[in-house]
């Protein structure tokens, strides 16, 4: 990012360490992998290893995660349509200067709305962006209630709960989609992992 805002009077600020110095020291380039898909799906588990299998194999990787993020960043946040858009819009950002600074960023948020996943796009050049949908039908999902939310919002509980009482659009054109209901975490992780590698190489 760069240029200035005039009437707030603000600028960015250059540094001498650019991203060509970090790319050689990384020996990777940096590359925001956005993760979508329900509650359940598999997002923050299939992060978890990823992470960790970059990470042990040197590369510069780290976790943008939903309901971290919404511990501080996003802590005023709830789950309407609006909150969610601001969500999208700091952690887009936040993604951004990690990327900025060579991170393989690996960011895990539900994103419903397309209008969400295009805006965290367009923060990115091409090639530096990569949309991965993991798949799973509602009923799977559901099935799985890992953290018991789908209870909580069947019993009306919670509201807003995407899939339940708040929708999910699909991606029409993600760069890649598993089918986590049908794909073992094991598969899912090497795929993701194998393609992050090939994306990132100098
Ligand atoms: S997003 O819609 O703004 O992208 P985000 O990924 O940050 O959502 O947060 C989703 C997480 O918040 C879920 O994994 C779940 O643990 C928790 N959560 C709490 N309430 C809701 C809700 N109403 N809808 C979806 N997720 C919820």
């Amino acid at each position: 990012m760069s240029g200035s805002d005039e009437p707030r009077n603000i600028r960015w600020e250059p540094g001498y360490v650019d991203l060509e110095h970090r790319e050689r020291r990384n020996r990777h380039k940096p590359l925001c992998v956005w993760i979508t898909g329900l509650s359940g799906a598999g997002k923050s588990t299939v992060a978890v290893q990823a992470e960790k299998i970059l990470f042990d194999d040197g590369y510069q990787a780290m976790r943008l995660d939903g309901d971290n993020v919404r511990h501080g960043v996003s802590a005023d946040l709830g789950f309407s349509e609006r909150d969610r858009e601001e969500n999208i819009r700091r952690v887009a950002h936040v993604a951004r200067l990690f990327y900025d600074f060579g991170h393989i960023v690996l960011c895990t948020f539900i994103s419903p709305a397309a209008r969400q996943r295009e805006y965290a796009r367009g923060l990115f050049s091409a090639g530096a962006f990569v949309e991965v949908y993991l798949r799973c039908p509602l009923e799977e999902a559901e099935r799985r209630d890992p953290k018991g939310l789908y209870k909580k919002a069947r019993a009306g509980e919670i509201k807003d709960f995407t899939g339940i009482d708040s929708p999910y659009e699909e991606p029409s054109a993600p760069e890649l989609t598993y089918d986590t209901s049908a794909l073992s975490e094991g598969d899912v992780v090497a795929q993701v992992v194998a393609e992050i590698r090939a994306l990132t190489a100098r």
